[in-house]
């Protein structure tokens, strides 16, 4: 698999802070990797250096297999980035804006711009000024902005910041278009696991400048399968019938008299039913919580993330 985007010990370090520390990211071809951590982590630190706009202080980047800073101007050609807030002449249209932006990056594709805010959505009202966009089109103008010179790979530092959940979802329904639809690589970052997590391939967690995991989505979900738990009096007699009467063999005994059922879910009444009518007591029924945000605390720390 060809990787996009591989960091090697990519060191960040601001007076004694080390913001970024010995970061090792590898994002392959083709898949949304979502970079996950809390306010001050490092993302849009890591980010700059990923996009050139600040130097490591220790580390290397390495881009489409190549290192970045060997061949700076090339490389970045073929990438499109928001970082934090896209800034745009308020008093023009979005195609005004991106007339200049194109001329700007030397983009002379005729159609460029068109498709661009075709993709985004925002053809529709050709005479609206900027200043007068709502917080989520300026975001994806940001992304149509991005998207002029047609790049392989498209860098996003948090672009649903701010947006309502309905902009976050279009917002997720747009990135997921670009990687189909175009074929792109996209990284993206985000403090709020679950604006993510129903989109990404991969996802790198990155916490006081480290990175505590890089897994893929798919190894997640397994890790963090949902389940029911029933408490009894009695877990033998319990785990026979399971198998017995619902054919359930997808189960773990756990201390305090505790079964953990990971199939079936759903059918934890009938379950709780057939139980009683066997005099097993349940003392206890508990479905799993979101255990992918569990997971996310328990790797980050703290309360709420952010
Ligand atoms: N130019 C700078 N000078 C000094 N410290 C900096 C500088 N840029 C970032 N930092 C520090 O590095 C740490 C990481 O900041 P960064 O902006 O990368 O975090 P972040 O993960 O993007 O956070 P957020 O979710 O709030 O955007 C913070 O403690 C920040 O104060
Ligand atoms: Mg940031």
């Amino acid at each position: 698999m060809e990787t996009i985007i591989k960091t090697m010990n990519l060191t960040k370090v601001y007076g004694k802070q080390k913001s970024v520390d010995s970061l090792n990211l590898t994002v392959n071809k083709g898949d949304i990797y979502g970079f996950l951590g809390r306010n001050g982590a490092g993302k849009t630190t890591t980010i700059r250096m990923l996009l050139g706009l600040i130097k490591p202080s220790f580390g290397e980047v390495e881009l489409f297999g190549e290192k970045l800073e060997k061949n700076k101007k090339q490389i970045l050609r073929r990438i499109g980035s928001i970082v934090e807030v896209p800034g745009f002449y308020e008093n023009l249209t979005a195609k005004e804006n991106l007339l200049i932006n194109a001329k700007i990056m030397g983009v002379h594709k005729k159609h460029a711009i068109e498709e661009a805010l075709e993709i985004v959505s925002l053809q529709k009202e050709p005479k609206k000024l900027v200043g007068n966009y709502s917080l989520g089109m300026k975001q994806r103008l940001g992304i149509a902005r991005a998207l002029l010179h047609y790049p392989e790979l498209l860098v996003l530092d948090e672009p649903t910041n701010g947006l309502d959940p309905i902009g976050i979802k279009e917002m997720r329904k747009l990135i997921k278009t670009l990687a189909t639809e175009r074929n792109m690589t996209i990284f993206i970052s985000s403090h709020i696991l679950s604006e993510v997590e129903q989109l990404v391939d991969c996802m790198g967690i990155i916490h006081e400048g480290k990175l505590l995991e890089e897994v893929s989505f798919e190894q997640l979900r397994k890790r963090n399968r949902k389940y029911m738990e029933f408490q009894v009096n009695d877990e033998n007699k319990t785990a026979l019938l399971l198998e017995k009467e619902f054919e359930i063999k997808d189960y773990e005994v756990h201390d305090d008299a505790i079964i953990r059922i990971y199939s079936h879910l759903g059918m934890q009444g009938k379950i709780n039913t057939m139980l009683i009518a066997h005099q097993i007591e349940v003392t206890k029924l508990t479905m799993s919580e979101d255990r992918l945000e569990e997971y996310f605390t328990k790797l980050v720390g703290g309360g709420t993330i952010g």
